[in-house]
Order: C-alpha cells, then sequence, then structure tokens
C-alpha cells in the first residue's frame, strides 16, 4: 500500500520531501492555485462544509474517505499509482524496451503538449461550472457537482506536478499559465472548444459530464499506456476518479429522463411544460449538442500527430493491452472521408487514423449510456427513444466540419440544415425555459420539480443527509 503523506503542505504518495527544490517549486504555485480557486472556483461556497471524498492511499480502500471539508481546504495533492518493476513500452517504435522514467530528450515537446492540452481541460471545466452551485436541484447535486470540482482540481495538480518535476523551467511556465487562460475569454481561451462553451444550467453540466468527461477517460486510457512512466501511472489513478464524474453524468441525465417519464404519465397527453418537467425533445436536444462537440475533442480524422504519438510511444490506444498487435504498422484503417463536398471511403494508414480509432471507443460507450435511458423510458412504458447522433453532425473539427450532415450522418445541403436545426439542436427558446427551471433546492432531502431524486445516496447516506451545511 503506497499511502499518503498528509504532514505534507501536499499531500502525496511520491516522496515529495526527499526533492527539496521540487517541492519549493510546487509549493511556490500552490498559493496561486488557491488564488485560482478562489476567484475562478465555484462562487460563494468556499466557507461551506461538504461531505467530499478524498484519497487517503490509491489502493481502493484508501481513495475514497468520505468527511466534511470545505472546498478551500480539500486535500489537493498528487497520486500515481505504484511503479511497476520492469514495466516494458507496450506499443509504437520502442515497443519492449524499458518504460522511461525520465522524458526522452528527442520527445520532450510532444509530450509536453500532451501534457498540457490534458492539464488545461481540468480547470477549465471547474470555471465553466462555476455558478452552477447557486441552482442545484438538491444537495445530494450540490455535492456531486463539488466532488467533481475538486477532483478536476486535483487532476490540474496531477499535470502541474509532471510539469515541475520533468520539464525545468518551461514546465514551470505552462504550470503558470495552466491557471492564467481562461474558459470562454475571447482573449485568453482554454485550448479545446468545449472547455469555452457555457454551461449554465444543468442540464448542460449532467450531458457535460456524460460526454465531456467521457472524452476524458478515453484520453486518459490513451495515457495510461504511455512509455513515460510517471504519466502512464499518474492517467491510471486519474481515471478511478473520472468514473465518478461519469456516473454523474448518466445518472443525472437519466433521472431527468425519469422525472419526465413520470409527468407524462400522471398527465398523459399534456404539455410537460405545464408541470416543470423537461420535454424529451429538449433532452435531445441536449445530449446532441454536447456529444457532438465532445466527439471533436478527439481530433481529425486523419492526423500525423496522433501517428507520430503512437509512433513515439507517448499515447497508445485505449486497452492496448486487448490488441492483437501493438506496432500498428502496415496495417490500414477504413474511413469515410469527406473531401471535395463528398463522402468517400478510404484506407488509410492506421496510425494516422489513431484519434478515429479512439473516437470508435468512445462512440460505443456513449451508446451504453443512450441504452441505460432507455431503459428508463421502458420502465414507465414510454415510447420515447433517444438516440445518439452519428459522428459527424455538428462537428468543427476534423472533415466532417466542412459540410453538413443530420442525426444520421447523411450529408444535407445548407438549407436542410438551415430548416432543422432548430430540431436538432437547443434553441434559444429551450435555454430559456431549461434555465427557468434552475432554482436551487437546500432543503435536505428534498428535490427540485425537473428531476427525479437519485436511487441511493452517496456514501449509502440516508434520503435527508444534509451533504453541504449551508
Ligand atoms: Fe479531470
Ligand atoms: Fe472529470
Amino acid at each position: 500500500m503506497s499511502s499518503i503523506d498528509y504532514s505534507q503542505k501536499i499531500p502525496n504518495n511520491v516522496d515529495l520531501a526527499s526533492d527539496k527544490r521540487l517541492q519549493r517549486a510546487l509549493e511556490a504555485w500552490q498559493p496561486s492555485y488557491i488564488e485560482w480557486w478562489n476567484s475562478m472556483g465555484p462562487t460563494d461556497f468556499n466557507t461551506k462544509e461538504i461531505y467530499l471524498r478524498t484519497a487517503v492511499s490509491v489502493d481502493a480502500s484508501g481513495w475514497a474517505n468520505f468527511g466534511f471539508v470545505k472546498m478551500p481546504e480539500y486535500r489537493w495533492g498528487i497520486f500515481l499509482e505504484p511503479q511497476q518493476q520492469g514495466r516494458k513500452i507496450g506499443f509504437g517504435d520502442h515497443m519492449g524496451e524499458d518504460a522511461w522514467q525520465q522524458v526522452p530528450g528527442e520527445y520532450r515537446n510532444w509530450l509536453r503538449r500532451l501534457i498540457v492540452t490534458q492539464g488545461d481541460t481540468e480547470p477549465a471545466s471547474v470555471e465553466q461550472q462555476r455558478l452552477l452551485g447557486h441552482t442545484a436541484p438538491s444537495l445530494y447535486d450540490l455535492r456531486n457537482l463539488f466532488q467533481v470540482n475538486v477532483e478536476e482540481g486535483r487532476h490540474l495538480w496531477a499535470m502541474v506536478y509532471l510539469l515541475h518535476t520533468y520539464f525545468g523551467r518551461d514546465g514551470r511556465e505552462e504550470a503558470e499559465e495552466l491557471l492564467q487562460r481562461r474558459s470562454g475569454n475571447p482573449d485568453h481561451p482554454r485550448i479545446l472548444s468545449t472547455f469555452n462553451e457555457p454551461c449554465e444550467d444543468w442540464l448542460s453540466f449532467l450531458c457535460f459530464t456524460m460526454f465531456t468527461d467521457r472524452d476524458g477517460k478515453f484520453q486518459l486510457l490513451t495515457l495510461a499506456e504511455s512509455g513515460f512512466d510517471p504519466l502512464a501511472r499518474t492517467c491510471r489513478f486519474m481515471l478511478t476518479e473520472e468514473a465518478h464524474h461519469m456516473f454523474v453524468g448518466q445518472t443525472g441525465v437519466g433521472r431527468v429522463i425519469e422525472r419526465t417519464c413520470q409527468v407524462m404519465k400522471e398527465h398523459p397527453g399534456q404539455d410537460v411544460k405545464q408541470y416543470g418537467a423537461i420535454p424529451m425533445e429538449i433532452i435531445q436536444r441536449y445530449i446532441n449538442f454536447w456529444s457532438a462537440s465532445s466527439t471533436d475533442l478527439f481530433g481529425a480524422e486523419v492526423s500525423s500527430n496522433s501517428a507520430n504519438f503512437f509512433g513515439a510511444g507517448l499515447k497508445g490506444r485505449a486497452y492496448e493491452d486487448r490488441q492483437e498487435e501493438h506496432t500498428a504498422l502496415n496495417q490500414e484503417y477504413a474511413l469515410t472521408r469527406f473531401t471535395d463536398g463528398k463522402l468517400v471511403d478510404e484506407n488509410v494508414a492506421l496510425r494516422n487514423a489513431m484519434n478515429e480509432v479512439l473516437r470508435d471507443e468512445y462512440v460505443k460507450d456513449n451508446l451504453k449510456g443512450i441504452d441505460y435511458w432507455n431503459r428508463v423510458c421502458e420502465r414507465y412504458e414510454n415510447p420515447y427513444r433517444f438516440s445518439l447522433p452519428h459522428r459527424r453532425f455538428n462537428r468543427k473539427i476534423g472533415d466532417y466540419a466542412a459540410g453538413r450532415f443530420d442525426l444520421e450522418g447523411n450529408l444535407i445541403d445548407e438549407r436542410t440544415w438551415l430548416a432543422n436545426a432548430d430540431k436538432w439542436l437547443p434553441t434559444a427558446a429551450d435555454k430559456q425555459y431549461v434555465k427557468s427551471l434552475m432554482v436551487p433546492c437546500y432543503k435536505p432531502g428534498k428535490i427540485a420539480g425537473w428531476i427525479a431524486p437519485p436511487p441511493k445516496g452517496v456514501d449509502n447516506q440516508a434520503e435527508d443527509f444534509e451533504y453541504v451545511r449551508l
């Protein structure tokens, strides 16, 4: 068991105390982080006690210890999975060589870019969600929001640790920059577009944790394979935390659907809006928007960067160990490309299609969530069925960004797009309606009218448990 040293200013299981220079650098970054948290983190709840889980060790028994904590006092720390003796690189051109414990010089820039891009998403999501605490549908949901927020903060720490430890001065500069970019700021935005989208209501938040945090899961899975061992070990532990974020999204949207099912059953044939529920069609449009935007995060279909990262052994495939062959050389991937206004089937070198390979896994995982939501409908004998938009729908990055595609992925012209966009994507009226429902419900055990209560409390707490002491 590698337990975490809480006697230190920065809790860690990496023996930070033995490296005074690094410890000083991180302790110098810590106040900037707290300042960022206080100005850009969740507003107005920093003095409240919240029932949060904190990791006390990275093994199964220790990483979810629950207790009341004020968020600025959360023990953000540095936790890596234990080193496996003799670990080898599992893919790419260095397959079978010893995993790197230091940054290989020839890959320094690529590796730094991968770490910075991952790191940037973590504070970005906290910024996007900073006002949501004012309108949570219950104390249970409020607590979940804050749990996600503090863990995204910890994920930032995880990446900053790597930057400080392995990248010297430019790593420290990147760590500073991570606290300076701002989600949605036109002059100094976050790196990836989804992380600049406003996330102003709870249906957006639940879709975000379902679809955008799931992109995070798959990126982490690829980095967990990395030949750069400290990155792999860091990401493996982050994945345990990420699972909860997706749980919040999948079950959360499920509870919104459940509430709508209940209202439809009680008042057949009537507009559910009269009863403060969210119509299925609006939920579907939110799903369409957030899933398409998050699908963009995997990058272009054909990408020389993705080939480079794979060949170098920096970024693998998700579940690389399930693959039969690990060099991905002399193999092809069948892709439908969009060039000169036409969809054309084409075989591309597998290494160049690594973004698409990962997107395949992502789509599969999303479909499981859609099935889960449809089972909610079935339980209520509601005929509505949700679907995942085709990966070509509403893309801003890659081949398909150059055209218009319907929800099934068919190529359509601009006129057809304009005639249907309001059916497919949230309208101003949808957003306004959803916003009108966003009133806080902070009595223990009570819940807002647009979402069903959770089937089970956090850490098996009773239904009326006071998760946040206001
Ligand atoms: Fe994260
Ligand atoms: Fe997350």
